[in-house]
Formats: C-alpha cells, structure tokens, sequence
C-alpha cells in the first residue's frame, strides 16, 4: 500500500537541472542565485521591501532579535501554538519567551491577549501566521507601537499569504519567512527576512556571516559577533524554479481544501480550521475530540495509517514541553493551546494530491467520527 503523507515538495525537471547548472557552474555557494532569489521574492511580496536569504527561518528569527538588541532581561511574547523554533530563538538570544493562548479556530494569537500578557520588561512580540491564515495585525501593530514593542512576524508558514490586500512581508516590519521542505515553497532548508530598515539590513547581512564588514576597498573589519547562517546557491537556485510555482501550487492547495470542506461532515467532535482571505494553506488542520469518542489520538492515527494515510501532529502546546516547565510553566496555563495540542491532527495537503486522496481521507475520517 502506498502511503498519503501529510505533505510531499513538488519537485521536478526544472529543479534538478537547475542545480545542476549550478553545480556545473564552479559557484555553489552563496553568491548571484542568492541574489537573484533575494530580489525576486522581494518583488513576490511587494511594498518596496528588501529581501535577505539565511540558511532557515529559526536563524533569520535569530539574527532579526540579536540585531534589535533584545536580550537578558527582555520579554518577547509568543503563541504558545507554534513549531518551538518561536519559542527557541528568543532563548538563544539570552530573552525570555512570555507564552499567551491561541483561538481555537485560527490558532493565531492576538492584539488583546498580548495586550494582557504586557510587562514593563516586554520589548517584542512574535506573531505566527499559523499554517498560512494571517494573524489580525492592523490592531497588533496598534498596541505595539503604543508600548514601543518590535515586531517580528513569523511567517515561516506564509508564504503567499494575503493580509488586508497585500502579501505578508510587504509591512516593512522584518517578516521571516522559512522554505523548509514542508513548506509552500522550498530551497530544501532555508529562509528569509523581509523588511525596509536599511539600517538593520545591513546588521542582519553581517550577523548571517560572521559578523564580517567590508568597506569600499574591500578592507576586511567584524564590528561585532556573527554566525555561520547564509544560504548556498545551490538552495536558492531550487528556490527561484519553486517561487515561479507557488501561486499555482499555493492556488491547488485551496482547491483542495475546498473539497475537505465539501466532504468532510460536520460533527460535534470535529473542528476545522476557518479559511480567511489571502489564506497561504500551508496545513490543513483539525481537532477531534478523542475523548469524547471513546479513544485516543494515536488510535485514530493507527485507523488513517491502516488506510494508507499519514496524519501529522502540528503542534505539542510549546510551554509543555520540558525546556518550557522548568521556566514555571504547567499545565492549565494555556486551555486552547492544550486542547489544540492533544487533539490536532494534520490531514494531508499538497498540490500533487489528487480529488479522490481528499476523498479518500474523508470517508476515513468521517468513518472514525461516526463509529
Ligand atoms: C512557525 C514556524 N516558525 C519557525 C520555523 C522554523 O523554520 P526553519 O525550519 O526554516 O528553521 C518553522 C518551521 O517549521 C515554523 O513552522
């Protein structure tokens, strides 16, 4: 029996000769298909901001906090539903990550649930565009100018997405992006930062690479610390081929979301995720109420896996995992957060899926919902 996964990357022809054109080239490290993707993923998102490329998403969220100078004795307020690199890179850079509750529907956080995790030692906050729906920032972007807070968009998952007219990543604000290969689109790993600061631009391209600056003889200076976080050209030449595709990928994963929707029956023990305008659909997520049904997820994993189907687990509530409890955090802190992460359940999604795999994961589904 083959296996449906959660997700598979859409790769082809034109992927693999354009890396090997870049291998054939004698440049497979950073250089112009690095450029060429910086300036074309900047021109993807709009508003006139610049583009710079990291070797992931968790090392360009990491340079955009060290180079706003957030640090010991800072806060940074994160959803505590996310992938835990969210939660990691404030660590890292020595901060403390200030988990709030998500919305069950949109798995997103928002403006009035910062507003009351808000301390006098808050200096960022870290929305994520969780599974491709936009996170409401008009009224966060509100409350973060008001208390003089940075905002750092985690659109690791949102590529593509749409806010209020515009692509995420046109704000000017640094917006990371991740090409993970889960991801809509992907460089294998790799990642980016949008923003229109040239200031902080400049500091994110001497942070990506060890700290290094050089003047207009190419005289050779490290103002300060870096790490080792560029993105070779042999990643951002898949890149470019992948970028070309992913309005029309991004445009089949709606598609294909229509159908779950038009065949998946409702249920009291189901919820399902709520489509919004410009939603990237980079998962498609839902929670069942094992419990109440009788079982636990793993047995209704093992009833998709006898079908042939791989039912992902996006995410574990961050402030449960052990790293997180040793900071103070238990159990009963975050309701949603908890009930989304022992209950979610990622059915598969991706452009090569076929109508009758969608079909195929319903009647599975709706089977397990009414048996
Ligand atoms: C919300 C979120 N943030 C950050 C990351 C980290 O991205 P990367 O794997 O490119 O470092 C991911 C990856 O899954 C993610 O989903």
């Amino acid at each position: 029996m083959t296996v449906l996964p959660f997700t598979r990357p859409g790769i082809g022809e034109a992927e693999i000769e354009a890396v090997r054109e870049v291998l054939e080239s004698g440049w497979i490290t950073t250089g112009p298909k690095v450029q060429a993707l910086e300036q074309e993923l900047a021109e993807y998102v709009g508003g006139g901001v610049q583009m710079r490329a990291f070797n992931s998403a968790t090392s360009a969220l990491e340079a955009v906090l060290l180079v706003a100078g957030i640090g010991p004795g800072d806060e940074v307020i994160v959803p505590a539903i996310s992938f835990v690199a969210t939660a990691n890179v404030v660590l890292r850079v020595g901060a403390r990550p200030v988990f709030v509750d998500v919305d069950l529907h949109t798995r997103n956080l928002d403006a009035e649930s910062v507003a009351a995790a808000l301390t006098a030692s808050t200096r960022a906050v870290i929305p994520v565009h969780f599974a491709g729906l936009a996170v409401d920032m008009e009224p966060l972007y509100r409350l973060a100018d008001k208390h003089g807070l940075l905002v750092l968009e985690d659109a690791a998952q949102a590529i593509g997405t749409g806010y209020r007219g515009r692509k995420i990543g046109a704000s000017g604000n640094p917006v990371c992006f991740s090409f993970h290969p889960n991801k809509n689109m992907t460089t294998i790993e790799g990642g980016a930062v949008a923003c229109n600061d040239t200031a902080m631009l400049a500091r994110l391209e001497q942070v990506r690479f060890h700290g290094i600056a050089r003047d207009s003889s190419g005289h050779m200076d490290v103002p300060e610390w870096g790490g080792k976080m560029n993105l070779p050209d042999v990643n951002a030449a898949v890149g470019l081929v992948q970028l070309a595709r992913l309005d029309d990928f991004n445009r089949r994963r709606r598609e294909l979301v229509q159908l779950y929707y038009q065949h998946l029956q409702e249920s009291a023990l189901l919820v399902l995720p709520v489509d919004g305008d410009g939603h990237s659909w980079h998962m498609f997520c839902v929670c069942v109420d094992h419990a109440e049904l009788g079982t636990t997820r793993e047995a209704i994993q093992a009833r998709f896996s006898e079908q042939g189907i791989a039912a992902g687990i996006h995410y574990p509530a961050m402030h449960l995992f052990s790293l997180y409890r040793r900071m103070g955090y238990s159990e009963g802190d975050f309701p949603v957060a908890e009930r989304i992460g022992s209950q979610t359940l990622t059915l598969p999604l991706f452009p090569a899926m076929r109508e009758s795999d969608v079909e195929h994961v319903c009647d599975t589904l709706n089977t397990i919902l009414t048996s």
